[in-house]
């Protein structure tokens, strides 16, 4: 993921042709469709030999859980390993002393947990015989087992279904179904879990669970998701509409580290607008967009040596902010009048001369369209 730090593009400014497609449409794919796609690259590229999973009793599903709640799982492991050894199933810590419990924690943090944890299996031992309740109701009624963990607890534990909505699963629906907002309100919440509800496969409910954790946590990753070896490539709102590094919206009010981009608006004699391919991964992977520089002497630089004009008579219209996940991008374009290309200079696979009429049938990034849009009318 080479080009996602850099935004503007190469000294030539030109990118060998990708296959985006972006104005294809997509194939509209039901939700047993992505269960099955999603079960088929577990079968793949899964984790099957967490220490959890083998043997996966409730107990130890339960514990890994609350441990995996604020922690990662190459630091859970460990202390995972250490505390079954120590206290192997729920009757034992329940009885365990809590400075035994916390020992047990000592280094992972978040001790709420493990006191959560310890009164969570007290509460087992007088509610429901010394078991975890194999019940979803009964399950988030417990100290520290939220509708998430108590979902993952049942899928993996009992192979019942119900779902799991963890910050996770929320990036990839957000993203597969081009839901906008930021997670954390609550009417945005409501509709993914009926979302993550809908996507229940019928059967291999505990490996669907864990299907999800590792889609979210090794491939569709916050900052550089695997998109192009992605098998939900084709479907993907986000994917197609050039949005991976929009979405999940980011917590309004949330401080962004900010950058900058210059954007050179290069109109033709006829009205034509010079459009840029975009680098097949990073942010608007693929798209059509407009000619980017980090500052304006590169931009004049690839002016000068591209297109035939006068960069001195280029006009620096307002800056445009547009928010993605995690940073802010100011852009300041430059709106310029061209005779046209040098010589050497003309359509290929990185750059285009495109008219009006034809911009509404291409893929755009959205601060880009609304930039032609508003600012040259
Ligand atoms: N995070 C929470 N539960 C997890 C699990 N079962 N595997 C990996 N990461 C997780
Ligand atoms: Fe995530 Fe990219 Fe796959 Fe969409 S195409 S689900 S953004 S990895």
């Amino acid at each position: 993921m080479s080009a996602r730090t850099s935004i503007a593009p190469g000294r030539s400014g030109r990118h060998p042709a990708a296959d985006p497609s972006p104005a294809q449409p997509a194939h509209s794919l039901d939700h047993g469709e992505v269960a099955a796609r999603l079960l088929a690259w577990f079968d793949r590229h899964g984790r099957v030999d967490l220490p959890w999973q083998h043997p996966r009793t409730p107990y130890r599903v339960w514990l890994s859980e609350i441990m995996l709640q604020q922690t990662q799982v190459s630091v859970v492991t460990g202390y995972f390993n250490r505390f079954v050894s120590a206290l192997p199933d729920l009757p034992t810590l329940a009885r365990a002393s809590q400075d035994e419990v916390l020992a047990l924690w000592s280094g992972l943090g978040y001790y709420a947990r493990a006191r959560n944890l310890h009164a969570t299996a007290k509460l087992c031992m007088e509610r429901h015989g010394g078991d975890l309740p194999r019940d979803l109701d009964a399950l988030i009624a417990l100290p520290g087992i939220g509708r998430s963990t108590a979902g993952a607890i049942l899928t993996q534990a009992w192979n019942d279904r119900a779902p799991i909505l963890d910050g996770n699963v929320k990036r990839v629906l957000c993203r597969l179904f081009g839901i906008d907002g930021w997670p954390g309100t609550p009417a945005v919440e409501k509709k993914l879990w009926s979302i993550a509800a809908a996507l229940l496969p019928q059967a291999r409910l505990a490996d669907w669970t864990q299907a999800q954790m590792d889609f979210g946590a090794t491939l569709c990753t916050r900052v550089s998701p695997a998109c192009a070896i992605c098998p939900l490539q084709d479907v993907c709102v986000a994917r197609r509409e050039g949005r991976i590094a929009e979405l999940p919206t980011a917590k309004p009010g949330k401080q962004l580290p900010q950058r900058e981009t210059q954007m050179l608006i290069a109109q033709d004699p006829e009205g034509r607008v010079l459009l840029w391919r975009r680098p097949p991964t990073g942010i608007w992977a693929s798209l059509w967009s407009l000619p980017q520089h980090e500052d304006a002497d590169e931009a004049q630089a690839w002016f000068d040596r591209h297109l035939d004009g006068d960069f001195a008579s280029a006009r620096a219209l307002p800056a445009l902010e547009h928010g993605f996940t995690h940073f802010r991008l100011r852009i300041h374009p430059w709106l310029i009048a061209v005779n046209g290309p040098h010589a050497a200079i003309g359509d290929n696979a990185g750059l285009r001369w495109t008219s009006r009429a034809e911009l509404a049938a291409i893929g755009l990034p959205a601060p880009v369209r609304k930039l032609l849009q508003e600012r040259t009318e």
